[in-house]
């Protein structure tokens, strides 16, 4: 007798070649609205899956894991960021975890690169003058931004896509520093030239460009306190493409405000989409709506990866990219 399928719910409309390949592996319940799931429809459809496929935008905490049904087996994240699942109870409760590290690595890179050079050549401001047709030519002395070549680049967190941050910043001529729980291997960081820093208050104060690459969990939440924004050189720039949870918004909205550092480059905010509006008055701001891994590269990859996580999972493996809590 054939094997039943798995019962998946996909809680976000997904690149087309991903929803394909799942309607043929699994009984898929694919989302016609390309809105999130309402907290009961999450509740709904966690009653009969098997394995659910959420993303960054549904809160899968304790209380919803408790409230699903004894199917779930398997939470297969799309995405690499797993702040938004509560990974112990899902373990209490015998549910695997899995998430879609390093195939969006090089595409948060480079975005990162994109807004230190936006931020800093100004690019949004030429940009708008020629939108608005008010360029009247070029002048010795206009739109003058600084030069990144030579500058200091701390990275807070030296994983996957912090390294290749450094990559990319050591061929703008950038010196790479950077602060991690764990010191990189002494070859990693001859390759990259970079100068480890264990104290992130001192790699803080000494930076002219200072970016976020460490994921959020409790202990990098407001890692960026009020205190520690403080210490970044007034001249500093800040970017952040990771999490705006690891940053106290409402304590950098107000030094951009003041002038006591000169912008910042963001991508992610702490509530979500739902930025502190003085952000967006600030000329010294770059913002992003969180899309970092918006490649179709990066975004069938990790489906890919995705259906690679549960079919491993049917076949009665351990999926490739298991989450666990003790990594968080
Ligand atoms: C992730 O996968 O966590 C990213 O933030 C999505 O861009």
């Amino acid at each position: 007798m054939p094997k039943e399928r798995l019962s998946v719910v996909v809680t976000r409309r997904l690149p087309e070649v991903v929803e394909t390949r799942m309607k043929e592996l699994f009984d898929v319940s694919l989302r016609d609205d390309d809105t999130p799931m309402t907290r009961s429809e999450l509740i709904e459809a966690l009653q009969e899956a098997d394995v659910l496929v959420p993303t960054l935008t549904d809160t899968i905490d304790a209380n919803l894991i408790a409230a699903a049904g004894d199917r779930l087996k398997l939470i297969a994240n799309y995405g690499a960021g797993v702040d938004h699942i509560d990974v112990e109870s899902a373990r209490q409760r015998g549910v695997l975890v899995a998430n879609t590290p390093g195939v969006l690595t090089d595409d948060t890179a480079d975005m990162t690169m994109a807004l230190l050079l936006a931020v800093t050549r100004r690019i949004p401001e030429g940009l708008a003058v020629m939108k608005t047709g008010g360029w009247n030519g070029w002048a010795p002395t206009a739109f003058l931004g600084g030069r990144i070549g030579g500058r200091r680049l701390g990275i807070l967190g030296m994983g996957r896509i912090g390294q290749a941050v450094a990559r990319r910043a050591r061929a703008f001529g950038m010196q790479i520093h950077y602060h991690n729980r764990r010191r990189l291997r002494p070859e990693i960081e001859d390759a990259l030239e970079a100068t480890y820093w264990e104290s992130l208050d001192q790699m803080v104060a000494r930076m002219d460009v200072l970016s976020i690459n460490c994921p959020h969990t409790p202990s990098t939440f407001h890692l960026m306190n009020a205190r520690r924004l403080k210490l970044l050189k007034p001249d500093a720039v800040l970017i952040n493409t990771s999490r705006g949870e690891v940053i106290d918004e409402n304590a950098l909205v107000r030094m951009l405000k003041a002038g006591e550092i000169a912008g910042a480059g963001l991508d992610v905010y702490e509530h979500g989409y739902d930025a502190n509006p003085v952000l967006r008055e600030l000329e010294n701001v770059v913002m992003l709506p969180h899309m970092g891994s918006a490649t179709h590269e990066a975004r069938t990859e990790m489906g890919e990866k995705v259906i690679i996580n549960i079919k491993t999972f049917d076949d009665g493996h351990r999926p490739p990219d298991l989450v666990v809590p003790a990594m968080l």
